[in-house]
């Protein structure tokens, strides 16, 4: 198991990565010294594949937990669902010391993210990244956040997990596409890491899509790595974390213009 330390500002937190660790997950939040509920919260697609073993970790413990399902996709994104979200753990009685497992891509990640920083003026909160792109990216730092009708990601917050679990062996029931999507995040890293890095990629990218995880897991160790040293630097975003956005600009234009 690669253990990474997030350090940052306002929290210190772990970064575990391992391929199979998922039925880890709840021993790794017992030796955080946690107790209380764990709401999972997660998005259609994921819950009908990988639930029931991130479920059954930590059951294994002694942890209650209860689940929330949004529909899978980006309009999850929303203050509608956020609030909806918020009625459900009310509902359930969820209190400060219980936790919320954001259990899914970017968009779970960043609408529990959300949901967890602001329900009770902020209650636990565990990332668990089930994409390429979050596992590299999103899940990492803190960024969560919705979209209104207008913009995407306008409102939002600055809120680090407790603890962070990337199992990349997940990362083969994703649909082709979106592991290539999460691939273009990982050229990013490369461009901005050095000419040594982005060689390395491109003799290995082959073995990466196929999932060979001698490939995937030093690459995703890497992209982490870089991601939580921008991060220690500027938590909020106020100078050299822009660096993260190489590209953005253009694909942003891109996406508007299509
Ligand atoms: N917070 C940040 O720092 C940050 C950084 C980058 C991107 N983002 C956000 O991330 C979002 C995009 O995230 P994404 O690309 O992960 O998309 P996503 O969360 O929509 O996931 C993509 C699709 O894959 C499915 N899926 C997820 N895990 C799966 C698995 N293991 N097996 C099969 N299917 C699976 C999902 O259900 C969904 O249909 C955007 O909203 C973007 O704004 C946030």
């Amino acid at each position: 198991m690669i253990q990474l330390l997030a350090s940052t500002r306002s929290k210190e937190y772990p970064v575990f990565l391992s391929s199979g660790s998922l039925p880890e997950l709840g021993s790794l939040w017992r030796a955080q010294g946690k107790s209380g509920r764990v709401i999972m919260i997660t998005d259609s697609n994921v819950a009908g594949i990988h639930l029931p073993a991130a479920r059954e970790s930590f059951e294994r413990e002694g942890f209650t937990v209860e689940t929330l399902v949004v529909e899978a996709g980006e309009d999850a994104k929303s203050l509608d669902r956020a609030a909806e979200l918020y009625d459900e753990l009310y509902r359930l009685g969820a209190r400060r010391r219980d936790t919320v497992c954001a259990f899914g891509g970017g968009v779970v990640g960043d609408l529990a993210g959300f949901v967890a920083s602001t329900y009770m003026r902020g209650i636990g909160l565990i990332q668990v990244p089930t994409t390429l792109l979050a596992q590299v990216d999103s899940s990492i730092g803190g960024k969560v956040g919705v979209n209104i009708a207008a913009a995407k990601n306008y409102v939002g917050s600055f809120y680090q997990p407790d603890m962070v679990l990337a199992d990349p062996s997940l990362l083969r029931t994703l649909p082709r596409g979106q592991l290539q999507e999460g691939l273009a995040e990982i050229v990013k890293y490369a461009l901005l890491g050095g000419e040594e890095f982005f060689a390395a990629l491109e003799s290995s990218s082959e073995g990466f899509l196929e999932l060979d995880m001698a490939f995937v897991e030093p690459v995703i160790r890497r992209c982490i790595e870089y991601k939580l040293k921008v991060v220690a630097e500027d938590e909020r975003d106020y100078g050299r974390r822009a660096v993260l956005n190489l590209g953005h600009t253009v694909a942003h234009g891109i996406e508007a213009a299509g």
